[in-house]
């Protein structure tokens, strides 16, 4: 992305080039092809961004170079859930290429996420740190809390009763526990107090759920070459979005039951392909679209606030520039 600010930049930069030269086997192929595959479609990369500029800003430069094994963690990490998402969601595309789930299958995709996974708690296990135990124990609550999430998202889309907060609640886990973590994994190595670190926490939760709104309304109102993968996904299988199920409460006025049936059929069992233009133009009309990025500045705004906690700094602005774009990314 040629528009980040230069701080922001620089450490998607080393990022990139550090997974790079990641060491990973390459044989056996059957496995590590696949692993291969997912490590090579970059995406943003905003996550170990985060835990070497939160590094930097605690505890300068040294505090970032020593952040790296546990930046790598993280989107390894990231890499890992995504390999599994794309089972659970059948998606076959992700980052413009197919998924490994698409093109090797369920099994090969289980075995491929499974090492990214061991990958990760090994690449945090090297971070030079005197406080690696409480790193391992916020990492393994974060697992704890993005399998929850991802549980519930299942577990809603055929589910008629879901609310809004119950949707918060959700995203809450399987978005805004790994943003929480890559902060304090930050905040830990960069010498954090306990009392910085939870200021810190809050501002991530708050910054997950700006990430999380926007996200959903980008499956709906981004295109195709934007998204790496077609729009309408989560329409198409059933998901219980913020969007669609406020959708369905401003449809249920008077007049609008035209409205409430169409969102009604996404309820059960998904819309059909053909009919997401449709979706996206009555969300339009509704106004619901323009509402959820509203929410979803509204979290960024407070996010962006509570970094307040970190020391003043480049590392410091170029986080703040990161959390106004978790929630404008895509306009
Ligand atoms: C997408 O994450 C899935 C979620 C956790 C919401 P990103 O939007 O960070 O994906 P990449 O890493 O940039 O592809
Ligand atoms: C993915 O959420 C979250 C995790 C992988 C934990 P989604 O299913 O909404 O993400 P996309 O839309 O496939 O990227
Ligand atoms: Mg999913
Ligand atoms: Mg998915
Ligand atoms: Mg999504």
């Amino acid at each position: 992305m040629s528009s980040l600010p230069p701080a922001l930049a620089s450490a998607v930069a080393d990022v990139d080039a550090a997974l790079d030269v990641l060491d990973v086997p390459t044989t056996p192929e059957v496995l590590y092809a696949p692993v291969h595959h997912a490590l090579r479609g970059r995406g943003k990369m905003w996550r170990p961004a985060i835990v070497l500029l939160t590094a930097e800003a605690f505890g300068g430069a040294d505090a970032r170079r020593r952040a790296m094994p546990a930046a790598l963690a993280t989107e390894v990490f990231h890499t890992f859930t995504l390999v599994h998402d794309d089972i659970m969601d059948k998606s076959a595309t992700r980052r413009g290429a197919p998924t490994v789930y698409a093109e090797w299958g369920t099994s090969t995709a289980i075995l491929a996420g499974d090492l990214l996974f061991s990958l990760a708690g090994d690449l945090l296990r090297r971070t030079e740190t005197d406080r690696l135990g409480d790193a391992l124990e916020s990492y393994h609550a974060m697992v704890a809390s993005l399998c929850e999430g991802q549980a519930l998202d299942l577990a809603f889309e055929t589910r008629h009763d879901v609310t809004p907060d119950d949707y918060l609640a959700m995203i809450d886990g399987k978005t805004g526990a790994l943003l929480e973590l890559a902060f304090d994994l930050g905040a830990l190595i960069g010498g954090a107090s306990d009392d910085e670190r939870r200021r810190l926490r809050e501002a991530a939760h708050a910054l997950g759920r700006a990430f999380q709104l926007q996200d959903d309304v980008l499956d709906i109102a981004a295109t195709e070459a934007d998204l790496g993968k077609p729009i309408g996904g989560d329409l198409r299988e059933g998901k219980r979005t913020w969007l669609l199920l406020r959708a369905i409460e401003a449809s249920g006025e008077e007049g609008r039951e035209a409205d409430r049936a169409f969102f009604d059929g996404a309820l059960d069992g998904g819309l059909a392909p053909e009919a997401i233009g449709d979706a996206r133009e009555r969300m339009e009309r509704l106004g619901v679209l323009s509402e959820a990025s509203g929410e979803a500045q509204a979290y960024a705004a407070r996010g962006e606030a509570g970094l307040d906690v970190l020391p003043a700094s480049g590392a410091a602005d170029a986080l703040r520039v990161l959390a106004h774009a978790l929630a404008t990314r895509g306009k």
